[in-house]
This record gives C-alpha cells, structure tokens and sequence, in this order.
C-alpha cells in the first residue's frame, strides 16, 4: 500500500492551485441520470472518487468520457450520456466503496419511476443514517421498502407529484436527493430547513443549467416546480473550498504563505474569518486567496455547523495548526460523534489534546515530532499530513486512499510550495 512521506519544518511558500470541489462533483455527475441528453462537467477534480462514480454510472448503463489529457491540470471534463439506463440497481459493491453513491436515489426515482440502491452501512466519521433521504421523498409522493440491505423507491404511476418537507436536521445528502428528484416531479416542492452549502448552490445552478424551475437557491427555503424533461448542459464545477482551507491551513501551520489560486472566498468566509482569529493574514487577491503567517498561532474557539458556520470538514486540519498555538484552544464537534479519530494519532507526534464526547481542547506545544501515522477518513488523514509538513524530522502517513478520495495531486501541490513530500509504494 502506498504511504505520503514528509521531512517536516519547511516553511512553504507559493501558489496552489485549487480543484474541482469533491463534494460537488459527487451530486453533479447523477445529475447526468435526469436527462436523455448530454451533461458535460468541466473543472473535474482527479479523484478516486469520482472514478468510483464513474463506474456506477457504467454499471446503470450510462455511458462516461473522459476529455483533457491523462494525468493533465487543467480542465479535464466527463460527459455523462444517459440516454439509455440499463439497470436502475446501485449494487453493494460499488455503494460500499463510495457512500456518496446514495445520491443516484432521487434522480433514478425522478427519471425512471423507480430506483434501488444499497444501503451505503456505517462510516468511520459516524453512524451516517440515510433516513431523512427516504423521508423527503416520501414526501414528494415515493413508496419505499428496505429489503435484503438494498432500499426500493418506486413512484406510483411512474411520475412523483412533489410535495412538502422539512428537514429535521440540516442534511447536505438528504437536501441534494431530495432537490434532484423534485425536478422531474408533476408539482412543485417545498424543502424547508434545507442545506445551503455552496455545493448545494452548485448543484442547484447546474439543474437551473438543465432547465429545472428552482427558487430560494442559497436559502433553506427550495421550491421547485417539476418540469416534463431536463436537457443537457455544459457546466464547470465549482471550486473545492475544502481543498482550499486545507491548503491554507498548512501555510498557518509551516509559518509560510500560500496563495490559493481559484479559490472562492465567498464560499469559505468561515474558514477565513478563523484563520484571521488565529493570527494569520488573509488577502483577497485577483487569483484567489492568500493566506500568511505573521506570527505565533493563536488559539482559537471553533463549533462546527451546518453552512454557513465553520464546516465539520476542516475541524481536522485546524486541529493539527491548533496544536502548535500559543495556548490552549476548544473545539467542538456537532455534526458527526465520532469525528475525532485524528486525535491519538497527532498525540503520537507530540500533541496534547484533550477529549471528551464532542468537545476537544488543544493545548498548544511548542513542536511536533514526525511519526508514522494513519487515520481512517479522508480530512483526518489531511490533518496527519499538515501536522507531518511542520514536525521535526520524518512522518510517513499510511493509508493513501483515504488522501486520494478527495485531494488532487496532494504530493505534487504541496511540492511545489517548497514541502519534502512524496509517495512511497509499498509499506
Ligand atoms: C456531506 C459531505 C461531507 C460533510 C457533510 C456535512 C458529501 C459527499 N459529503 O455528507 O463531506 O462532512 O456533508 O457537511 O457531500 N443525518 C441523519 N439522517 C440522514 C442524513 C444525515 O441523521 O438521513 C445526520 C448525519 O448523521 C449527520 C448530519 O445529519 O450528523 C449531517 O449529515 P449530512 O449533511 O447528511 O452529511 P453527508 O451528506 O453524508
């Protein structure tokens, strides 16, 4: 198994660029199930992931093209034809690996009158239910069974008429099936307490793309009023503003300056707004963002939320900068409980944080030591990887696939603004 291998203590310096967002290409590309016609996503991210779903959409029988060149930078694209659909079964094997593959549910359901999908089972990030899924398509018209680990939606009389729901809790997944299917329907919905995450927005803005009818994009009010057929669409996804902190993260913990190039600041002004609490300067510039070390890191106080509070996908990375802070910091985890796997792992590198159900504390250290470390999720094992670019001495970090899920040419990218890093095989 391949492992990421660090020299720590290089301050870096220099630009990034920044990739598709992972978390919004996983709800474009089922997007493609909705019409007959062509969808073109441009600015797709190189991940496993969307690999994974690639080969879904294969097994459904939607036909995947790959444009840019093998192993390029720039804009690579997929065009996702699903004129034909072969199969309307998301097996195991393929939703096991990827539990974003959850989200072929709604769409299939809108386009074909029925759908089944495995259950995508438990996650190291938590017990990761998908009942709000099935609830707001009930909702909208859908009968549902669970049989046999798989769940069957069917819409009577093949078309769902739409319908009203509110959502509980705020649900990222839940929101995105529930949109999708709600284009096709013959009414109009209502999905209040919806997510309005920026990827939400995209999505939101590649089916207005389609020809879907989608008001209150951007608040957690959606209506949207079914229409006969969507068409195809060229769309480029948007910028992965994860990436994009994770990167600016590193620049806080190595004490250097990176310019993120591409990034979009109106997405992540919570991730800015901390990183300016823990000392560091941000910069709005014409290529995107620049974040600077100006000093000893600050301790900070953090909470994650649903958007637009401080994203449950960073409280990893600002963990690891946290622990090498001027005092003592608090965290609290309130979107998954058992997001805190990161924690003995950093420990092992000379750590000292504290926790207790949902909450942290990070007592700052005046160093960390490197280590070999492996995390089981993908934003934890970027936190080893920070923590590792500013250690003293050699991290290795196991577990590659979690990092090659959602981060781009990590290795590469970090290289280039002066890291020690590279990818060993075996191990
Ligand atoms: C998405 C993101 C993930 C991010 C998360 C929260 C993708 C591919 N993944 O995951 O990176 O960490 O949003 O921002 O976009 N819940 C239920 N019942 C449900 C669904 C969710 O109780 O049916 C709970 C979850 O257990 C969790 C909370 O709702 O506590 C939020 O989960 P959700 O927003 O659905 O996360 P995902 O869509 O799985």
């Amino acid at each position: 198994m391949d492992s990421i291998w660090i020299e720590g203590g290089k301050r870096l310096e220099g630009k990034i660029p920044i990739s598709g967002a992972k978390n919004a290409v996983l709800t474009l590309i089922p997007c493609a199930l909705l019409t007959e016609e062509k969808l073109t996503l441009s600015n797709l991210p190189r991940l496993a992931d969307v690999d994974s779903f690639s080969h879904l959409m294969n097994e459904l029988g939607v036909g995947t093209a790959f444009a840019g060149k093998k192993g390029g930078r720039t804009n690579r694209a997929i065009t996702l034809d699903a004129s034909h659909i072969d199969s309307t079964v998301a097996p195991y094997e393929l939703v096991r690996k990827m539990r974003a593959s959850i989200l072929v549910l709604g769409p299939m359901l809108a386009r074909m009158g029925e759908s089944t999908v495995s259950l995508p089972g438990g996650c190291a990030i938590g017990d990761r239910p998908i009942e709000l899924h099935l609830r707001a398509l009930e909702a909208m018209g859908a009968e549902i069974e669970l049989a046999e680990g798989y769940v069957k939606a069917i819409a009577p009389g093949g078309k769902l008429p739409g319908g009203e729901y509110t959502f509980p809790v705020v649900s990222v997944g839940a929101t995105e099936n529930a949109v999708m299917a709600a284009t096709l329907c013959t009414g109009t919905t209502h999905l209040l307490n919806a997510a309005r995450e920026p990827e939400i927005v995209d999505l939101c803005n590649c089916l207005v793309a389609m020809g879907a009818k989608i008001d209150g994009i951007g608040t957690s009010h959606l209506s949207i009023t079914g229409v006969e057929a969507l068409h195809g669409a060229d769309y480029a996804v948007m910028p992965d503003r994860i990436e994009a902190g994770s990167y600016a993260c590193a620049a806080g913990i190595t004490g250097g300056s990176i310019e993120l190039v591409g990034a979009r600041a109106s997405d992540m002004l919570a991730t800015t707004n901390a990183l300016a609490a823990a000392g560091l300067l941000t910069e709005f510039t014409d290529e995107g963002i620049k974040v600077s070390a100006t000093g000893k890191l600050r301790p900070l106080a953090i909470s994650t939320a649903p958007y637009p509070g401080f994203a449950t996908d960073m409280q990893a990375q600002f963990m690891a900068m946290m622990t090498l802070a001027d005092g003592d910091s608090y965290m609290e985890e309130t979107i998954f409980e058992n997001r805190y796997m990161h924690v003995p792992e950093l420990r092992r590198m000379g750590a000292e944080i504290e926790t207790r159900g949902r909450s942290a504390i990070v007592r700052g250290v005046e160093g960390l030591t490197g280590a070999k470390v492996m995390a089981t999720d993908l934003r934890a094992s970027m936190s080893l990887v920070l923590a590792g670019l500013a250690a003293k001495g050699e991290t290795e970090v196991l577990r590659v696939y979690h990092l090659d899920r959602g981060y781009e040419r990590l290795e590469e990218k970090l290289a280039g603004v002066g890291a020690t890093i590279e990818r060993r095989s075996g191990g």
